[in-house]
């Protein structure tokens, strides 16, 4: 679904982010993306929906590769790939119903079957009942609900998460989880999910990648890097809590 070939990522001032990275997420794998601190994990994300071009290497989605895209088909990538942040990243002059919208707007879809799509997609991550009001209303973990219904809009069939469990408590971080799980059950969605959290991973994540200093350290299921991991002393991993 999708390869990651070769990938090194330099940014302008000559920082090397990533340095020949290979690896392949399945379609309809939760997949974790674990490291320390400045790792390259939010750079690795935005390779994969064309938010940022590799230095070399190709990453390919479905077959295509990204870095190769024009205009039209990055839009539509864009689609195929939704991304939710840590910091939730809505529009505080928009309501959730707005919010979860926007996407529709800039892909054109007509305004009475928008609001039905809409409807339908508060109701699945279960804050219908917060169509009208405003972000600054919401807890965090509300917000990311409206993240996700944002996210998942454009119906895509991949999820790119960064840190998206991060600013919340632990008991809201399991309900994320338990929907993020429940989507990739029912829509067979793809979920790419980096995180400094073992317990998210051991949590949701079937197989995980480890970068340290841009470069990949070990990827496989999650059982056996996170024993490989721990054997290891931890290294790769930030703030490895037992
Ligand atoms: N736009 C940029 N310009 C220059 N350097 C950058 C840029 N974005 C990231 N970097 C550098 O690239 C490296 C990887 O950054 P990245 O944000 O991918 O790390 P990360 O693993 O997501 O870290 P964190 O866990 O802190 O979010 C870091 O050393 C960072 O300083
Ligand atoms: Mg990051």
């Amino acid at each position: 679904m999708i390869d990651l070939d070769g990938i090194s990522k330099q940014y302008p001032d000559g920082h090397a982010a990533l340095a020949d990275v290979t690896f392949s997420i399945p379609k309809g794998a939760v997949f974790g993306i674990i490291g320390r601190s400045g790792a390259g994990k939010s750079t690795l994300l935005r390779l994969i929906n064309g938010l940022e071009q590799a230095s070399s290497g190709t990453v390919t989605v479905d077959g295509k590769a990204v870095g190769a895209l024009l205009a039209p088909d990055l839009r539509s990538l864009r689609q195929r790939v939704g991304m939710i942040f840590q910091s939730f990243g809505l529009l505080a002059n928009r309501t959730v119903a707005q919010n979860v919208e926007l996407p529709l707007e800039l892909a054109g879809v007509p305004a009475p079957e928008r609001a039905a799509r809409v409807a339908t997609l508060l109701e699945r991550v279960q804050i219908a009942d917060k169509a009208d009001a405003y972000p600054a209303r919401l807890s965090g973990g509300q917000r990311q609900r409206v993240g996700i219904a944002r996210a998942l809009a454009t119906a895509p069939e991949v999820l790119l998460c960064d840190e998206a469990t991060s600013a919340l408590d632990p008991e809201t971080t399991r309900s994320i989880l338990e929907l993020l799980a429940e989507l990739n059950r029912e829509r067979n969605l793809t979920i790419v999910l980096v995180t400094h959290e073992m317990s998210v991973v051991r949590a949701i994540c079937d197989r995980v990648a480890v970068l340290d200093g841009g470069r990949l350290i070990d990827t496989g299921l999650t059982p056996d890097v996170l024993s490989r991991q721990a054997a290891a002393d931890g290294s790769g991993l930030a703030g490895a809590e037992a």
